[in-house]
């Protein structure tokens, strides 16, 4: 029995091509799945477009289009953008597809069953933009439109017959559930957040609309169609084929390790999804995070604001890993962050072209000339040698466990790190002015390769394409690569030939 995991994105709305929060989310989703692939996890990694509701619909109006051919359009453009990010996603979910409208169906007829579903009449405030209900104490005005406080996008005022779930019933099933388990929302201080509303209050949620016709039925009325959130958050159990709970998908993967999340969505997430899932008797998946933002100036950038930065002309311009890296390195993760050319132009030059890519260069090269492109025989580690290699065979469960609470800072300061002590290890010990002390001449060099292959491994999640590239110098493939080996100092098998690589990362000549 292999070990599990379950790494889900939001699904997108399918309303404008994807923009770089977008990218963000899916690239750090794509990190944490690829650091479990290389851990010796079973990996199922989702994401996908969220194609139903009144947003979605108005959108396919003002494009003159019918909705599906509408979301077929852009929902493309989010899957063409998992192949330009290189993501190891194993599927791609769309709302419209049948075996999600099952699930959903079925789903609501289960909480139907449980008593946990009502027919009223809802008066509110609702915002397209966010597919949400706001409560009065919600609303502000701003500009002569009424706005929601939390989010700032329009609201409209809805009166409409309405089926409503009894959330309100769940509150302290909830708050139990988030005591009982303190990491299921992170980061602490979205956790938080999110335990005083619920404990302020939680009023039933309407789960249907009467007005509108793009979106899935009501089982036995369809008059009305189902809330596109009730709706959209039972894709993370349709890709597993529920409502089939015997077969291996669901049995493997569910429940589901970690929906990574914005910190926008993180209400749908940490209070209507748990509460849904409860009344079903169906087991909560074990972890949300809610990220910050990437912002543009100071406001979270965003299809609505039309403030967008596309993450194709970022890649175009300057390389896929080189962005990888940058959301990586300069977003930290859990807060709010920003993507300036100059900083990303910074990192290729300091980090990847001379702290990463030079190393190995300077390495291969040092060794063609006094090994002829071979791992030298003949080692003895000393003291200096040992303490950089133990510092990953040290910290590696430390490393796993940072990651299983999704301390990716860590990870990012480890490389960070051990890049610049491997370039300091190398200019320290001056293998060039060892030519009479041939043991120590070849250890420096043994260990110095070791070195690039286990940063090289610990860079693949983030920086995929360059690693494999970097880790050609050994013959190692993507298949070969293995997290466990990071505790291994004498992997390289002596006498081993070698391969010299092309330059990695070309500099950017800064006006
Ligand atoms: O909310 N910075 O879809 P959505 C960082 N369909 N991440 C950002 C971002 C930004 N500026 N902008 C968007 C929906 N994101 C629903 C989800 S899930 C069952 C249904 C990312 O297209 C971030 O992950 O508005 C955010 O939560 C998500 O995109 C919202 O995407
Ligand atoms: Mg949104």
């Amino acid at each position: 029995m292999s070990k599990k995991f379950y790494i889900t994105t939001p699904i997108f709305y399918p309303s404008a091509k994807p923009h770089m929060g977008h990218a963000y989310t899916s690239i750090v989703a794509d990190v944490f799945a690829r650091i479990k692939m290389i851990d010796g996890y079973d990996v199922h990694f989702l994401t996908g477009t969220d194609e139903h509701g009144l947003k979605i619909q108005r959108a396919a109006e003002k494009a003159n289009m019918n909705p599906l051919e509408f979301c077929d359009k852009i929902s493309k453009t989010f899957k063409d953008l998992t192949k330009k990010l290189n993501l190891k996603n194993t599927d791609f979910i769309r709302t419209t597809e049948k075996r999600h409208f099952k699930s959903v169906q079925y789903l609501w007829d289960l909480l139907e069953k449980s008593g946990d579903i009502y027919l009223s009449k809802y008066s509110g405030w609702y915002s397209v933009s966010d597919e949400a209900f706001y409560n009065n104490d919600e609303i502000t005005s701003k500009d002569g439109d009424n706005v929601s406080i939390v989010s700032g996008s329009k609201v409209e005022w809805v009166e409409e017959e309405s089926y409503f779930f009894k959330l309100s019933k769940w509150q302290n099933k909830l708050l139990d559930h988030y005591k009982e388990n303190p990491d299921f929302i992170l980061p602490k201080s979205r956790k938080n957040e999110v335990i005083s509303f619920v404990e302020s209050g939680l009023k039933d949620l309407s789960i249907s609309r009467k007005s509108i016709s793009w979106g899935i039925k009501v089982p036995n009325n369809d008059k009305h169609v189902i809330y596109v959130w009730l709706d959209a958050l039972t894709n993370y159990l349709s890709s597993l084929k529920y409502p089939d709970t015997k077969n291996k998908l669901y049995k493997d993967f569910w429940p589901a390790d970690l929906h990574l999340i914005g910190k926008d969505i993180l209400r749908f997430h940490a209070i209507y999804w748990p509460a849904f899932l409860l009344a079903a008797k169906i087991p909560l998946p074990k972890k949300i995070y809610g990220h910050g933002w990437i912002l543009s100036g100071d406001e979270k950038m965003s299809k609505s604001k039309g403030n967008i930065l596309d993450p194709l002309e970022i890649i175009d311009n300057y390389g896929l890993d080189p962005l990888r890296y940058y959301l990586i390195k300069e977003v930290s993760f859990g807060s709010d962050g920003n993507i300036s050319k100059d900083k990303l132009e910074n990192c290729i030059n300091s980090d990847l072209a001379n702290n990463f890519g030079n190393l190995c260069q300077r390495v291969v090269s040092f060794n063609e000339k006094n090994f002829s492109l071979s791992i030298p025989k003949k080692i003895k580690f000393q003291n200096d040698d040992l303490k950089i290699l133990n510092k990953f065979s040290e910290n590696l469960d430390k490393i796993r466990t940072e990651i299983d609470k999704q301390n990716l800072n860590f990870y990012i300061q480890f490389i960070v790190n051990s890049l610049f002590d491997a370039n300091k290890y190398f200019n320290d010990q001056e293998p060039w002015s060892k030519k009479d002390d041939e043991v120590r001449l070849n250890t420096i060099v043994y260990t110095s390769l070791e070195i690039i292959r286990k940063v090289s491994i610990m860079l693949y999640p983030i920086i995929p394409e360059s690693s494999i590239k970097a880790l050609k110098i050994f013959d190692i493939k993507q298949n070969e690569l293995d997290f466990s080996s990071l505790k291994d100092h004498t992997y390289l098998k002596e006498g081993k030939k070698i391969n010299k690589i092309d330059i990695l990362f070309k500099k950017i000549l800064k006006k």
